[in-house]
């Protein structure tokens, strides 16, 4: 058998190699396009027991840290509860829902102060912990295992919306808008959204390319080398888990946020009202540590 060797002029089998096998137009090679939509990190890896072993666990286990202060702000979850609650003028008989809700520490709060919750997160691991813990805390709360991208069919069923401690941001940035859209539609119309995020100019001045994110007194401790990426806005970090003597890698991202950025996004997605709070539930400064992003929908 010979293959016809002009792919331009061997038409259907029309040039002069009787019995060839002709290349047709239709079996030239084709690139293939792959549409990848894959996670930018492992978020199973990254919300795990070994996250609540360093930041859900006592407080009499914690030795200090060193490096920039990154984390949360408050100091604990009953003051964010009054933080929200005041933000968000809640109410009991509100339906709220703690959108990536992780161990449930504010949802559960929030519950035990007569508001209907639901919580959604996609940690396996950490919502058998919240339900744990609303069962020894003698409270109901929905708790739903789902992705923040695909929310189920909630249109309209809730009056507030809370994600707290930078879970917003883990995406590429049509993603990260498609969750905000998400945010948005699960909202009855004017019902309000409360958004706890890193406050990037405090957050910038206190860079630094590593530290020491968590200790245990135990010695375990979490390493973090930073790499911040000023083309896509996105704080990566490769974080090395120490723990009872044996060492762990994994890398997670998230995206950082000025005020006016997100303001804007939040408009595009069915927000109105936008306003810019510190940890303190007062006007935003460049001297917080947290920013509260309080949104209402059309
Ligand atoms: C930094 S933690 C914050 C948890 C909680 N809001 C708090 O204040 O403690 C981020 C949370 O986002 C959750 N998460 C990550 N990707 C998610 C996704 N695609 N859908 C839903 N939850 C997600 C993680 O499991 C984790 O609980």
């Amino acid at each position: 058998m010979l293959w016809c060797p002009d792919l331009i002029t061997c038409r259907y089998g029309m040039c002069n190699i009787p019995g060839g096998r002709h290349r047709l137009p239709s079996a030239r090679p084709v690139p293939t396009v792959f549409v990848v939509t894959a996670d930018l990190f492992d978020a199973t890896a990254m919300y795990d027991e070994d996250y609540l072993h360093f930041f859900a666990s006592p407080d009499d286990g914690a030795a200090p840290t060193h490096g920039p202060v990154v984390g949360t702000a408050y100091t604990a979850a009953s003051a964010i509860a009054d933080i929200v609650w005041r933000l968000l003028d809640l109410r009991p008989g509100m339906s709220v829902l703690d959108l990536a809700c992780g161990h449930g520490a504010l949802a559960n709060i929030l519950a035990s102060r007569g508001c209907a919750v639901t919580g959604l997160d996609s940690s396996a691991v950490f919502l058998d912990r919240a339900r744990a813990d609303a069962t020894a805390m003698g409270v109901d709360v929905d708790y739903v295992q789902g992705d923040m991208r695909r929310l189920p069919g909630w249109t309209g069923r809730f009056d507030r919306l809370v994600n707290w401690t930078t879970a917003f941001g883990y995406f590429d940035d049509p993603t990260n808008r498609t969750v905000l859209a998400e945010m948005a539609r699960v909202l009855r119309p004017g019902g309000l959204m409360a958004m706890d995020l890193d406050n990037l100019p405090r957050f910038l001045a206190s860079y630094t390319p590593s530290r020491i994110t968590a200790t245990r007194r135990n010695g375990d401790m979490l390493v973090d080398r930073h790499h911040l990426d000023p083309l896509t806005g996105r704080f990566e970090v490769e974080r090395t888990v120490l723990r009872d003597g044996h060492v762990r890698r994994l890398t997670f991202l998230k995206r950082l946020f000025g005020f006016p950025e997100l303001r804007d996004w939040c408009t595009a997605a069915g927000f109105t009202t936008v306003s810019g709070y510190g940890e303190d539930a007062e006007p935003l400064t460049i001297h917080h540590h947290r920013m509260i992003v309080i949104a209402q929908v059309r």
